[in-house]
């Protein structure tokens, strides 16, 4: 009598990743064949457009050799961590689908940083429940995990990604020649992701990272792409094979250093990037393994010392802010954005990780002190 009707159902999805160099270079035919003959809203990050203005008129000279349909020249809008600090931007581009009366069935091609797709991809998520995204990460970040993944979202009530939204894009288009345009700070944020995902999953990987740490220091084209490219396979692979793309359960198994991070950037009222305050949540996980018994001393100093190398700062004045309690109040956010049991993901060894459900605040005290007499030494 009180039965419910239950349906098992499943969908498929694809996910794929093009690697590639000069994607608006008219002999090279993804974007042609991905857009074909439909309607297609291009969005892209301004910081891009200021390093190099030259990619409009390569867009440009692309849509007209393959005959592709614009409903407008490429949409110019705010990128870093601005574009989702409000919902502007996301306003901006449901405004453009509605006058260009983009379908379910055209595309939305969002060129820029990890917080532009970040943003234009919530707002390709929620306009008419889903249209279709290409994605075109164009920092280092961005191509090493943030634009090779299934979210996106705003920050919202002091907190990062609150407002957001699971949703595999069509195509990610990963163009190495975009990162050419870094500076050194953008070159090396995307290291650090690169490095969290070798100390999780692949121990080879993260000796090839420390053997070219002057290399990537100095800012190497070919190796910065190679790594950036194996770290992208890495977080896809998860994503595909892990077996919970969509984070149904508590466990996030890749952001180790994450909770701390996102305190971090908030707390810096985003003075720190998110590679920048992930180099510091990663020391402090780090370094809370290695008290919890789990992660030897020796590869504790390892990996804090590439970081190191590769140029990243590991403490921020924000870890010990009023006693450390909004540090620690970090730890209850994550748990509340995950739901459900506290979850953390720790390491136990190059490219192995265990998962505790519980990190004391004198542990964490306690790493933060180390990490802030560890850069005044
Ligand atoms: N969705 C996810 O799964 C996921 C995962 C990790 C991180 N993120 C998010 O990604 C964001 C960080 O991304 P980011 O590190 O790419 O920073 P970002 O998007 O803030 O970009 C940094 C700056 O670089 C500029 N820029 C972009 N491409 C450029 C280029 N080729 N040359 C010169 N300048 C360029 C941007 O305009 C911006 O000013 C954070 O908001 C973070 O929360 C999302
Ligand atoms: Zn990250």
């Amino acid at each position: 009598m009180h039965e419910p009707l239950e349906l098992d159902f499943s969908v498929k999805y694809k996910h794929r990743i093009y690697f590639t160099e000069g994607a608006f270079n008219v002999g090279n035919l993804i974007l042609a064949q991905l857009l074909q003959s439909n309607k297609v809203l291009v969005a892209v990050d301004v910081g891009l457009i200021t390093a190099r203005p030259a990619l409009l008129t390569e867009i440009g000279a692309y849509v007209l050799a393959h005959k592709l349909s614009l409903t407008r020249p490429p949409f110019i809008l705010t990128g870093g961590e601005a574009c989702k600090s409000d919902d502007k931007v996301v306003q901006q581009i449901l405004s453009a689908i509605e006058a260009d009366k983009i379908c379910r069935h055209s595309y939305i091609v969002a060129i820029g940083g990890g917080a532009f797709l970040d943003a234009v991809g919530f707002a390709a998520a929620i306009a008419h429940r889903g249209v279709r995204l290409i994605r075109m990460p164009t920092t280092t970040l961005s191509q090493a995990d943030a634009g090779v993944g299934v979210k996106n979202g705003i920050n919202a009530f002091g907190k990062k990604n609150f407002t957001g939204a699971f949703a595999p894009p069509v195509a990610v288009v990963n163009d190495s020649d975009f990162l050419s345009s870094l500076d050194a700070r953008g070159r090396r944020d995307g290291l650090v992701e690169a490095v969290k995902v070798a100390v999780l999953k692949d121990g080879d990987f993260f000796e090839k990272i420390e053997k070219q740490t002057a290399q990537l220091a100095g800012g190497d084209k070919e190796i910065l792409a190679e790594v950036v490219r194996r770290s992208a396979e890495l977080h896809a692979e998860h994503i595909a094979t892990a077996g919970d793309p969509f984070e149904l359960g508590s466990a996030r198994p890749l952001d180790l250093g994450h909770w701390a991070a996102h305190k971090l950037e908030v707390l810096s009222a985003h003075r720190l990037s998110h590679g920048e305050a992930v180099a510091i949540g990663l020391a402090l996980d780090i370094i809370c393994a290695r008290q919890a018994g789990l992660f030897s001393t020796a590869l504790t100093e390892r990996v804090l010392t590439l970081l190191e190398k590769l140029g990243f700062n590991l403490y921020a004045d924000e870890l010990h802010l009023d006693g450390g309690r909004p540090l620690l109040q970090g730890l209850e956010e994550f748990r509340e954005h995950l739901g459900g049991q506290l979850t953390l993901v720790l390491p136990k060894a190059l490219g192995e990780s265990t998962q505790v459900h519980e990190l004391s605040a004198a542990v964490v005290r306690c790493a933060a002190d180390e990490l802030r007499a560890r850069v005044r030494r």
